[in-house]
């Protein structure tokens, strides 16, 4: 049996006497950059994440950008988030010439460790990046406490989270402001680039619409210095049509992570820890092995594809050298990079396909 670690194809496959309509009508209008089918979408997705505002963006890392800048963020300031996540999030604290100060996560969630964070606080400390992780949330409430009393803001980094919950409320709205990513591999994939900043708060939202287009306000008047980060006519052509299949396709993702866990108890495997108040939406299923490499040569032999979110944390990486981070800084976040591996998940697996792959991993690490 093959199972490859993401398919898109067979996604495509159930979808296309949708999307080609859709895209049929971008053309018509040629509404290529911006446009109605981006207005619709940025009503329809502030809908489902219960905020007053949605901006659609090219990119999640645009959203941070511009969420980071319409927080106040600059040169000089420092921003708090983990090192255990895709590199643009620290990236997004760069381009605003901040410094990422790193703290290391909860070795249970894979998430930002609140404890750590008030330490980390500094005068020059302007905002706070929790990520959800895999579409697992951060524990917000003690880091919304921490924000208040300090006077820092909120960005969530909500890419891998569209649809989870915290304590009932969606991932989106949990902060000052918040980022999604709608790259092709996420649980709410674009066909090409594309991200949104959710808020509640008008000024961050009318500062992020006029950012993505040159800083422009009305036709040819430019306010500020602003970017190119619009978000193309036919992505939210795309968006609206997989948003309405989201909480069906967030279900099954669901029911086969609890199907790999009841296949995995007692396999020499650790897994991140699920809190019953909130909704994960298993962007990734990762279990934690010992001997990744020969575990993942393995299970490649017997026709699965997995892979590692990460192999290597920010702070380990050239890029942010210049940090002066050594390792053993955030041992948490380094044993997790060491360890982790990633299975496939995503809505069309089947359910021979979910079996298979879950008393392959338990063939392969063996029983504690
Ligand atoms: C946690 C996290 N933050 C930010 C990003 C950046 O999003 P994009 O690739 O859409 O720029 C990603 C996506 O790859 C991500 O996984």
């Amino acid at each position: 049996m093959k199972v490859p670690f993401l398919d898109l194809r067979a996604e495509y496959a159930g979808l296309r006497d949708e999307i080609l309509p859709a895209l049929d009508r971008v053309c018509e209008k040629s509404a290529f950059v911006q446009g109605e089918e981006i207005e619709a979408f940025e009503r329809e997705f502030a809908e489902f994440c219960g905020t007053k505002h949605c901006v659609a963006l090219s990119s999640g890392t645009a959203a941070l950008h511009l969420g980071l800048l319409a927080l106040g963020v600059q040169h000089g300031h420092e921003v708090i988030t983990t090192p255990n996540t895709f590199i643009a999030t620290a990236e997004a604290i760069t381009y605003c010439g901040a410094r990422p100060v790193f703290v290391d996560i909860d070795p249970c969630t894979a998430n930002l460790d609140p404890i750590l964070i008030e330490r980390a606080i500094t005068p020059r400390t302007r905002a706070i990046i929790p990520v959800h992780l895999y579409g697992r949330p951060a524990d917000m409430d003690p880091i919304r406490e921490i924000a208040a009393r300090r006077g820092t803001r909120i960005l969530e980094d909500a890419a891998q989270a569209h649809g989870a919950r915290y304590r009932g409320q969606s991932v989106g709205s949990l902060g000052h402001a918040a980022a999604f990513s709608f790259y092709p591999t996420k649980n709410l994939g674009a066909y090409g680039e594309g991200g949104a900043l959710t808020t509640n708060d008008d000024q961050v939202a009318k500062f992020a619409r006029a950012a993505r287009s040159h800083g422009q306000t009305a036709r040819y008047e430019h306010e500020f210095v602003g970017f190119n980060y619009r978000m193309q006519g036919f992505q939210g052509a795309v968006l609206r049509i997989k948003l309405r299949h989201l909480h069906p396709w967030t279900t099954k993702r669901r029911e086969i992570a609890a199907e790999y866990r009841r296949l995995l108890v007692g396999a020499r495997v650790n897994f991140p820890v699920d809190d019953s108040r909130d909704q994960c939406v298993y962007h990734q299923f990762v279990i934690y092995v010992q001997n990744r490499g020969s575990v993942m040569t393995q299970l490649a032999d017997r026709g699965i594809e997995t892979m590692v979110h990460y192999p290597k944390p920010v702070h380990l990486q050239c890029a942010y050298s210049s940090l002066g981070y050594p390792p053993a800084t955030f041992p948490h976040s380094e044993r997790a990079c060491e360890r982790v591996l990633s299975l496939p998940i995503y809505p069309s697996l089947t359910a021979e396909q979910i079996s298979y792959v879950g008393n392959s991993v338990r063939e392969v690490v063996g029983m504690k």
